[in-house]
């Protein structure tokens, strides 16, 4: 894990292998970003000139490597591009993402200080966060040399002298950078190395570390509740599903929430087998369960003021004499009957078991989220989450504090005519699936069957972001991405502040 900290001494006496500035495009050709002053004045001026005659333009996710000149303790300076050029601060996103490109290409260095505009404590903490994110690698299953080492220290370099936001801001930085970056190892696990009960194992160990209550429910207890619907899903592997809990609560919690993540650990479709060309990356149907983990155990390590419960639903989705057939009819937790018409809709069948059970708590909100749906990719793309919700406010907050948290979303409608084709078997009170066009947001409409009255409920559909297959840009590297991680943190922290959720 690369170490993370602040330092508010002289960029240039900084003993680093790498300087990182940022450059910007402006109106007559490259300008340098707050920050570098120090590595100009290193420059005699003439830092500008010099990156523009090596081609640098400072646009978003360019780096250009200079040796330094005497003057500067570190041997190398790296410039990222932040974009367009910014007279009142740059944003926080874009210095996330400048640190992330940064942390990327110093990969098999030691350390490296990020002397990026870090003025007020925002800035700190992004430009800490996305260092941390960007040096992400998951090498488990590489040789040794097999990927290059994420760079090994990271120093933030903080305007404020001996300022304590710097720090404070650098401390929240590595708890939500550390909980990512387990939900992204948790994605990237392979299948075979990571079913229910193994996930159930580690969030038990998790839990002990950060003194967080775990109770897992086995198949057994599973099967004496009347969990249909994950035994339905589960029944066809040789890998039992879990329902495990995880919950923290604050003395002084006002409020409670309830984050619901599926956790599929691996979606073959089942009987309604996935061709092949659609099952390669489905290892990655659990990143609800890891997002709804890394959010309750920073809510912990936070200290936020609000009592936090994450559920997650944890199955394996396999073909076997002992599976679900689609026209099967499951009973659900807390009664109702669903017949499964595809067995490949089964993110909804562990969800909304989970989603009754939370409800006998009686929480303020329950949020899900679900890598739940190809239409949501079709209709969103891969890097925007949807957000759906039985109340209008709810889906504009979560919707708002997810871009504040640097996530992209989009709110979605839970139209009422497309509940017609689902509630339409004829045998049963449900079936798990409708019409196929709004694909997406049929499914939401299936789990909100399942919210009992009265309790304020949003689902979040990242089947898009969860899992980035293309090249990596900013602080997102391929595989596993912590998608919905920062957005839950952020609405846990607003509510723990008594905004209205
Ligand atoms: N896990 C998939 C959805 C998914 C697809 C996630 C691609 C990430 C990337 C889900 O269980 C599924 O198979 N959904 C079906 C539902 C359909 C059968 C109603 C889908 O989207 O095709
Ligand atoms: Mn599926
Ligand atoms: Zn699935």
């Amino acid at each position: 894990m690369t170490a993370l900290s602040v330092s508010t001494s002289s960029v240039a006496s900084l003993r680093a292998d790498a300087l990182v500035i940022g450059v910007a495009k402006g109106p007559k050709g490259i300008v340098l970003a707050p920050g570098a002053e120090a590595v100009s004045e290193a420059f005699e001026g003439k830092l500008a000139e010099v990156l523009t005659t090596l081609g640098a333009t400072g646009a978003e996710g360019e780096t250009v490597k200079v040796p330094s000149p005497a003057g500067l303790k570190a041997a190398l300076v790296l410039a990222v591009g932040l974009g367009d050029a910014a007279e009142g601060g740059y944003g926080a996103e874009a210095l996330r993402r400048a640190a992330g490109v940064a942390a990327r290409a110093l990969a098999g260095t030691k350390k490296a200080a990020l002397a990026l505009p870090a003025e007020s404590a925002d800035e700190v903490e992004a430009v800490a966060l996305g260092g941390l994110l960007g040096a992400y690698s998951f090498g488990a299953y590489k040789g040794e040399g097999g990927i290059k080492e994420p760079v090994g220290e990271l120093v933030v370099t903080a305007a404020r002298k001996g300022s304590k936001d710097a720090k404070a801001a650098v401390e929240r930085a590595l708890i939500i950078g550390e909980e990512m970056n387990r939900a992204r190892d948790l994605v990237n696990t392979a299948p075979n190395d990571l079913n229910p009960k193994g996930f159930a194992a580690i969030a038990q160990a998790a839990g002990k570390e950060h003194g967080l209550k775990v109770e897992v429910l086995d198949e057994k207890a599973l099967l004496k509740g009347g969990f249909g619907g994950l035994l339905g899903v589960g029944n066809g592997s040789v890998n039992p599903p879990r329902l495990v809990k995880v919950a923290y609560t604050h003395p002084k919690a006002k409020a409670s929430l309830a984050f619901i993540g599926k956790g599929i650990t691996y979606d073959s479709g089942g009987i309604s087998l996935k061709p092949a060309g659609h099952n390669e990356t489905m290892k990655c149907d659990m990143a609800g369960a890891a997002a709804v983990f890394a959010a309750v155990v920073s809510a912990k390590r936070l200290g936020l003021a609000v009592n936090v419960t994450a559920w997650l639903a944890l199955a394996e989705n396999m073909p076997s004499g002992s599976a679900t057939r689609p026209g099967d009819v499951l009973k659900m937790y807390g009664g109702k009957t669903v017949e499964v018409l595809n067995t490949d809709a089964e993110g909804r069948l562990v969800l909304a078991d989970a989603i009754v059970r939370a409800g006998e708590e009686n929480p303020d909100v329950i949020v899900d989220v679900a890598t739940l749906t190809g239409a949501m990719m079709m209709a969103l793309g891969s890097r925007t989450f949807g957000v759906m919700a039985n109340n209008d406010e709810l889906r504009e907050t979560l919707h708002t504090v997810a871009g504040e948290a640097g996530e992209q979303s989009w709110p979605m409608p839970l139209p009422a005519e497309l509940r017609k084709g689902m509630t339409e078997s004829t045998i049963a009170d449900l079936a798990n699936m409708g019409e196929r066009m709004g694909g997406g947001l049929v499914a939401g409409l299936f789990l909100k069957e399942f919210v009992a009255e009265g309790i304020d409920w949003a689902h979040l559909d990242i089947a898009g972001p969860a899992f980035h297959e293309g090249a990596p840009f900013g602080y997102t590297p391929k595989g596993g991405t912590a998608s919905a991680v920062r957005t839950l943190v952020r609405f846990a922290e607003r509510t723990a502040a008594g905004d209205k959720a």
